[in-house]
């Protein structure tokens, strides 16, 4: 059901990383975005999926993990992505800018997809983009707009629904990560 698949696609910062998603597994993420939406049919986001141990660590320096919880240095040593997805929007096939909402239907495609898979993932827009692109190699034209991160998740979440105080804050506690979530009533307007 997509509502159970909802619930357990949740950000994850901390995978097993024993198990690792294959380059087929992702390249099956990728071909999951030919079948939605996108702004007047355009399609002008591009895809470099990264599953070689040597790849993700180079990349992981360009990415910055659970800004609200800094002082723990997610995800902890050894608990690292095992594969990375970076989306690009192609500018020689649009520039303009309203493409990010493409993105981010990609994105939670592609998380969606991996969950039903018994994976994992987390979506980064906090990354050093041109770090990113010297990296990968990206000529001018490629312009990295997300990354997200994959792996066999080995943590525990726990959606909450928000308290009084409405605060949204993620937090930890004795090793569960949880995140309050703002109650229907309160996103009807
Ligand atoms: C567009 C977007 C960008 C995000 N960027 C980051 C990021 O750079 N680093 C990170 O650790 N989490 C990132 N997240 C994950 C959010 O922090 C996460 O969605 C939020 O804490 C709620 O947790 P949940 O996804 O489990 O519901 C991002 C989420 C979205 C939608």
């Amino acid at each position: 059901m997509l509502k159970d698949l909802l619930i357990k696609n949740r950000s994850y910062r901390g995978y097993d990383r024993s198990v690792r998603m294959n380059h087929s597994d992702l390249e099956e993420l990728v071909e999951l975005t030919r079948y939605t939406p996108s702004s007047v049919n355009k399609q002008p986001l591009k895809y470099h999926i990264a599953s070689t141990e040597e790849e993700v660590m180079a990349i992981m320096p360009y990415t910055l993990w659970a800004k609200g919880l800094k002082e723990l240095h997610l995800p902890f040593p050894g608990t690292e992505p095992t594969a990375f997805i970076v989306i690009s929007q192609d500018l020689s096939i649009d520039s303009h800018d309203s493409y990010q909402r493409d993105v981010g239907i990609v994105a939670q495609v592609m998380l969606l997809g991996a969950v039903e898979k018994g994976f994992g993932g987390c979506m980064i827009g906090s990354f050093n983009k041109a770090g990113i692109k010297e990296l990968l190699g990206f000529d001018e034209t490629i312009d990295p707009k997300l990354v997200i991160a994959f792996g066999k998740p080995a943590e525990q979440i726990v959606l909450i629904d928000t308290d009084e105080s409405g605060s949204t804050a993620y937090f930890r506690k004795d090793g569960i990560h949880y995140v309050p979530k703002r109650k229907l009533e309160d996103i009807l307007n």
